[in-house]
């Protein structure tokens, strides 16, 4: 595998991977666990050479605290990355990635940007996208993966991609959340948990499933099922949730008073020892419950 960490080195490698076919392109703050291995395995499968990148990027956190607590484990990271066959891994540094004189785009995202989310980490997704699309212009592949676990990010990095205009050029993929045997999505921050808490936050996808079976069935107006769920994961030892919310297809929220009331996405964030966790569950997509 291949380890690169400036522009110029990045540029001579692409040079002798272009001709032989596609380039899958997987994103990461590191830290890596299966959740991130299993897109460079679906990309291993799809392209002929699979580039992951490694930076924890700054402008994308809106707590100081948060980016310096995120956990980084670069040699972990480089291991994990040849053992599922990992052609190139990119370690740039923050002047590669944003020199001095770099014009940061803003980009009109709509609504989603304010919603969940962007409502909580107010300028965070300016800073995914700009990582994005960075990575993009230095990287040009034609396919990008990115995780469901992370879903407002990735109908977030969609919107992006149309207002650049990269596709065709740029496929994204979407790729299923990975969990632990037990169902609790993995994610870099439950590395920060103790095992009574992450068995504890499995009540995250209990609600997720159980909000999605009465919704299915029916059997509950929306209101009802968001208060029953908030009150049932406080109860069973998280600090605070900050949102559990259903969205349309067009990612729009919706309650019982919306006059659209097909909820197609449920998703939510909560702390527990701290730690701020997120989880979704998309209604008639069996994969991802
Ligand atoms: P990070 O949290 O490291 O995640 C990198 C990619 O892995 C994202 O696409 C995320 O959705 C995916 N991922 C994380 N946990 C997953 C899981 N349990 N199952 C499936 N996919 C999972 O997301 C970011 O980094 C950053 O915002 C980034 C896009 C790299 C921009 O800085």
């Amino acid at each position: 595998m291949q380890i690169i960490s400036t522009a110029n080195e990045l540029a001579s490698y692409l040079n002798t991977v272009k001709n032989n076919g596609n380039i899958g392109f997987v994103p990461t703050m590191g830290a890596l666990h299966e959740g991130h291995l299993n897109l460079i395995r679906t990309s291993k499968q799809n392209d002929d050479t699979t580039i992951c990148s490694v930076f924890v990027n700054k402008i994308q956190f809106t707590n100081e605290d948060d980016f310096i607590k995120y956990p980084r484990n670069i040699e972990q990271d480089i291991k994990l990355l040849e053992q599922v066959g990992c052609d190139c891994v990119f370690i740039p540094t923050q002047e590669v990635v944003f020199p001095i004189d770099y014009k940061y785009e803003i980009f009109n995202l709509g609504k989603i940007e304010h919603i969940l989310e962007g409502l909580y980490r107010p300028g965070h997704f300016q800073g995914v996208c700009n990582v994005v699309n960075r990575f993009i212009e230095l990287i040009q592949p034609n396919k990008l993966y990115l995780g469901i676990k992370d879903l407002q990010q990735c109908k977030v990095i969609e919107k992006m991609i149309h207002l650049k205009k990269y596709e065709p050029a740029v496929e994204l993929i979407f790729c299923a959340t990975s969990r632990n045997e037990k169902g609790l999505a993995l994610s870099s921050r439950n590395k920060r948990l103790s095992n009574d808490a992450k068995n504890k936050a499995l009540i995250l996808i209990e609600m997720l499933k159980s909000a999605k079976e009465q919704i299915l069935s029916k059997s509950s107006n929306l209101d009802t099922i968001k208060q029953f769920c908030i009150t049932t994961i406080l109860t069973n030892g998280f600090e605070s949730v900050d949102y559990f919310e259903f969205a349309d297809q067009h990612f729009e929220l919706v309650n019982d008073s919306s006059t659209n009331q097909n909820p197609v996405y449920i998703l939510t964030a909560a702390t527990i020892e701290g730690v701020r966790l997120i989880d979704n569950i998309i209604i008639g997509y069996e994969t991802n419950s």
